[in-house]
């Protein structure tokens, strides 16, 4: 059972199988968290009440921490009652265990405001989900003003490290870790979506690494305004609070009706980074992503953005399509500039209609020619904005966020609809089913270029306004819960300038993401591996580009660093020589034998490109494991040898190296590891261009020991 109620001791105890997370009922009716951390072996193991130091006028440990009664724990809740009263003061009504979820039943002891946190457990993924739902049962109007998911409490010991994902556009994802201090570490979006700024994940880790040491960590299901703060102060726990950023927000909730938070998710571990990771990209794998998608083999897109820009048309196309499908490619793109009067990003977007000059017959000869080749067709649309130069615009200007008396900032030349309108919603849901249902679109990059700025819904009363941060993203939910319903076989990335919305509530409606519109291929080690340390691999896009010209990076190693996640070719084709043909055949051909264990297995991070010249990763489904390893110049005369040790091998088992033809032990493997020696060149005109090495290994385990 993983969800116990031990009665004598007023206390609940999670389990998951791993790790449990304990409260209890205090003296005084509070609902205390006792304990968080591995499982233990018998009930009484678990901490209960009974040596529970009182905070003297603060209350801390708080299962639910709400404005009200001297909570010293940021808020998960204030209310605004109508006579003014802005504190919540809580009792437990009840609570209900069904299989591995509880229901925890708060009411307040004066207003008729019930409070139920949502617990479901996660047994195969050590995780546990938690959210708020708030019932309004007055006969006013409530107005809430905090609404966050929930807090959970680590131990506050020195050698704590809080570790994050921040970034901007073009450097997504970059690994940070700090020392935490007293007072509040604040992550946070108020613009609007997740950011490429900051992610919504966090990890506190004791002095952890890869395969060893504790690490507690938490995810904020939410594509809008989302907060993670992490409390430290003199007590012996760190309060770590997710969920719903309270700034610029407010929900008025009327009498009998509902508000229920985003979910969070968070999880234990004293196995290290790997098992994070491990349970973190299974749990998104299973549980998050579109039902259809989750085993499926992403196939190898060729898209057409680098080669064409707004410059395409049915011809262009075709030739770079026949070029795709030549070196293997399976799904064939088309990006930005075919529809409207889209001839760079100063207008046409919110025309979704075919550019007839480009396309004279429309998409469909070209979805032919497409087919016909063998691949599938995908198509770029960027639903959620309009250019103030656009049929849509002069027809609908109140369509777009803005405040009336101030300008309306661009931002690409662009404004953004105001999805949280019925009619705006409507619109998207009526062009994009017409796209899909009149043509045979088996792949949607659906876009969103900018921040939210001027957050004004001018049809609103000035304070229900600021309900336009929740409801635009609740919106944006509902219209892609239609469009997959509709549309069951259409696969759906999700770009935004790159990796600029990526969270695991987005991740409930897209299959996959374009993690960063850098596709330098010594950049993308550093964002591939901070979001591969959370978000799985199989949805990550990356294309093998000429992004500084096709002479900087050898082309086989910016093929290697794609493989990493699902490859992508985003080159201009028509400039490949026979020999960049060549590699091109080589090396798509060598993915296909691949992916299925670099998309769905399980992945290790056996060097870090943050604290060497090199980066090292694994990848292991069943008897299959793959090895990269990126070796970048450091220095001219770097002569020094390279040495992995595999992880996570049967250690008795007979592993063949596909590449060398050597046979060795997973022992030999984990402990000797394997060496690669680089190739000395002391030409330093050479030296930026072929230093640069990608290897590959494979290894298969011979099934009889
Ligand atoms: C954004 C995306 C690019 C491309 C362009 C098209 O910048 O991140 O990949 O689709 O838009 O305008």
């Amino acid at each position: 059972m993983a969800i116990k109620y031990i009665e004598n001791r007023n206390l609940w105890i999670l389990e998951t199988k791993n790790t449990a997370y304990c409260f209890a009922k205090y003296k005084d009716g509070h609902i205390k968290n006792t304990y968080y951390g591995p499982k233990l072996v018998f009930e009484s193991d678990y901490p209960g009440i009974e040596n529970y130091i009182d905070r003297d006028y603060w209350l801390w440990d708080e299962e639910l921490p709400v404005r009200g009664e001297g909570n010293f724990v940021e808020h998960n809740i204030k209310i605004n009652f109508e006579d003014g009263t802005r504190d919540v003061v809580l009792e437990l009504k009840d609570f209900i265990i069904k299989k591995n979820e509880l229901k925890m039943i708060y009411v307040d002891t004066h207003y008729n405001v019930q409070i139920t946190t949502v617990y479901n457990i996660k047994e195969e993924f050590d995780l546990i989900e938690r959210h708020q739902i708030i019932e309004n049962n007055n006969e006013n109007i409530i107005k809430i003003e905090d609404a966050k998911s929930g807090t959970f409490y680590i131990p506050n010991k020195k050698e704590a490290k809080i570790n994050y994902l921040t970034g901007m556009w073009i450097h997504e994802f970059q690994k940070r870790k700090e020392p935490i201090n007293e007072g509040k570490k604040i992550l946070e979006s108020r613009l609007g979506k997740t950011s490429a700024f900051l992610n919504p994940f966090i990890a506190v880790d004791y002095s952890a690494n890869q395969s060893n040491g504790e690490i507690f960590f938490g995810l904020v299901k939410w594509s809008g305004n989302w907060k993670i703060e992490v409390q430290k102060q003199l007590y012996e726990r760190i309060a770590v609070t997710m969920g719903l950023n309270e700034w610029d927000f407010n929900i008025f909730l009327n009498p009998g009706k509902c508000f229920e938070t985003p979910e969070i998710v968070f999880g234990y571990t004293n196995q290290g980074f790997d098992y994070m990771t491990h349970c973190l990209h299974s749990y998104t794998r299973k549980k998050i992503l579109p039902e259809n998608n989750s085993d499926t083999q992403k196939k190898v897109l060729y898209n057409s953005w680098e080669a064409t820009l707004f410059d395409v048309n049915e011809e262009n196309q075709k030739e770079l399509a026949k070029k795709a499908a030549d070196i293997g490619i399976e799904l064939f793109v088309m990006d930005d500039g075919w529809f409207g009067n889209r001839n760079d990003d100063s207008k046409g977007l919110g025309d979704w209609f075919v550019n007839k000059n480009k396309f004279p017959d429309g998409l469909t000869p070209l979805i032919e020619y497409v087919n016909k080749l063998g691949m599938d067709f995908g198509l770029w649309v960027e639903p959620e904005m309009v250019n103030p130069n656009s049929e849509l615009y002069r027809k609908h200007p109140e369509w777009v966020l803005h405040f009336p008396n101030r300008p309306k900032t661009e931002k690409r030349n662009q404004l953004i609809l105001n999805i949280a309108k019925q009619e705006v919603k409507e619109y998207i849901l009526e062009f994009m089913n017409d796209l899909l249902n009149n043509h045979n679109i088996k792949y949607i990059k659906w876009d969103m270029n900018r921040y939210v700025f001027e957050s004004g819904w001018p049809e609103k009363n000035s304070e229900k306004q600021k309900e336009i941060w929740y409801y635009y993203v609740k919106n944006l939910y509902d219209i892609m819960i239609s469009l997959r319903k509709n549309h069951p076989e259409v696969i759906f990335e999700n770009c935004s300038s790159g990796g600029g919305r990526v969270d695991l509530g987005i991740m409930n409606f897209y299959d996959e993401v374009w993690p960063s519109d850098n596709t330098n291929p010594f950049d993308r080690q550093y964002i591939q591996e901070g979001f591969s340390m959370v978000y799985p691999t199989s949805i990550m896009r990356s294309w093998v580009t000429d992004w500084e010209g096709k002479n900087t990076y050898p082309l086989d190693f910016r093929f290697k660093v794609s493989m990493a996640g699902s490859l992508g070719i985003g080159s201009n084709l028509k400039e490949f020589d026979i020999k960049d043909i060549e590699i091109a055949k080589k090396n798509i051909e060598l993915y296909k034998q691949i992916r299925n264990v670099i998309q769905h297995g399980k992945y290790y991070l056996l060097n870090s490109i943050y604290e060497d010249n090199y980066q090292a990763l694994q990848y292991t489904k069943n008897n299959d494991t793959v090895l990269f390893v990126y070796i970048n110049p450091k220095a001219l005369n770097n002569f020094s040898s390279y040495n992995i040790k595999l992880r996570g091998l049967e250690e008795k088992s007979l592993y063949k190296i596909e590449e060398t033809g050597e046979n060795l032990s997973g022992k030999a493997l984990m402990e000797r590891g394997i060496t690669i020696y680089p190739e000395i060149k002391i030409d330093a005109a050479i030296r930026k261009k072929d230093l640069f090495t990608a290897k590959l290994f494979r290894f298969r385990k011979d099934e009889k020991k």
